[in-house]
């Protein structure tokens, strides 16, 4: 199977030409999309994939974890593509520690966004009409796949995440009420579906921080799966990321644990998730994200 391309057509498959645009969500804070998204970023590199990462999270969690500093990112970053009109994407992008991933960097100010935008016409699209433009332009370099890392509420800056991505990631740990917030996030998607013409589809909910030494754990989990592929499909990552020191010691190092501990479990785990993703987009198996049935998945 050719898992180096998005789609057989040849064509043009996103808005954004080849590119698949993924975005990281999850209302829910602490279940892994920051580390997620960056290690995957470095698996996906190590593929010879071009990959532009997007902080989106006032946090700057992402920002920190390609090793740049606050000071790097107050000239150019997020903030500037979403709260100037004229301030274009490439203006923002600053090189990474890692050969391939490129970044637009978070910084505190971020979290303005939600004010400054909020009386601004467009102010839900404003990411995806940069992106749109950077993809139109002949005068830049284009990226294999663009990573969204979203914060952790379902506020304006991940609604603009939400509105330019082609694909959404979701990530969940094994805890009770794993899919609480599915729900809302299924009736955002439906809305800005209907009202501003918004594609993402779901490539799939990954299971994080799994330990499967704990009973509750492997119980969630068989629940989790089973649940979601009797009311939708094979949306659930054969991929799962087990619970590992390594991954938090190599963040504290200040490198993703792919760069940090190659030889790992942990590193092995976010490469065969890699090699899932480009499988499913080159397969397409998304589909929006079908609201009602969500609804009943809230207790799991
Ligand atoms: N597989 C793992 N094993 C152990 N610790 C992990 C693992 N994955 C992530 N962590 C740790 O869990 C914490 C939360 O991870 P992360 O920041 O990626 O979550 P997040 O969903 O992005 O959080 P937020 O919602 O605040 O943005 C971090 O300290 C991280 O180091
Ligand atoms: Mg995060």
């Amino acid at each position: 199977m050719d898992t180096d391309r998005l789609n057989d057509s040849g064509g043009e498959v996103t808005p954004y030409g080849q590119t698949a645009v993924i975005a990281f969500v999850n209302e829910k804070g602490g279940v892994a999309k920051t580390t997620s998204c960056v290690n995957l970023a470095a698996a996906l590199s190590q593929r010879n994939k071009r990959i532009l990462c997007l902080d989106l999270d006032p946090q700057a969690n992402a920002t920190t974890a390609f090793g740049i500093s606050a000071e790097q990112a107050i000239e150019r970053e997020a903030h500037c593509v979403l709260t100037m009109a004229r301030y274009p994407l490439e203006r923002a992008i600053v090189p990474t520690q890692i050969e391939n991933v490129e970044l637009v960097p978070a910084s505190a100010r971020l979290a303005d966004c939600n004010k400054t935008l909020v009386m601004e016409v467009g102010r839900e699209g404003r990411l995806r009409t940069k992106l749109r433009e950077f993809y139109r332009s002949v005068l830049t370099e284009k990226y294999d796949m663009v990573l969204i890392d979203c914060p952790p509420s379902l506020d304006l800056l991940s609604i603009n995440a939400l509105t330019a991505a082609t694909h959404m990631i979701v990530p969940v740990s094994t805890k009770f009420y794993a899919l609480k917030g599915m729900a809302l996030l299924g009736d955002m998607v439906s809305t800005l579906h209907e009202q501003i013409g918004a594609t993402v589809r779901l490539l799939g909910i990954l299971v994080t921080m799994f330990d499967k030494k704990t009973a509750l754990d492997v119980t969630i989990y068989r629940l989790l799966k089973e649940k979601i592929e009797s009311d939708f499909g094979n949306y659930v990552f054969s991929t799962v990321i087990s619970k590992s020191i390594i991954v938090s010691e190599a963040e504290a190092g200040g490198l993703p644990v792919m760069l940090r501990e190659p030889e790992s479990a942990a590193a092995e785990a976010h490469r065969k998730f890699a090699g899932e993703v480009l499988d499913r987009l080159s397969h397409d198996v998304g589909a929006l994200i079908p609201t009602p049935s969500l609804a009943g998945v809230q207790g799991t």
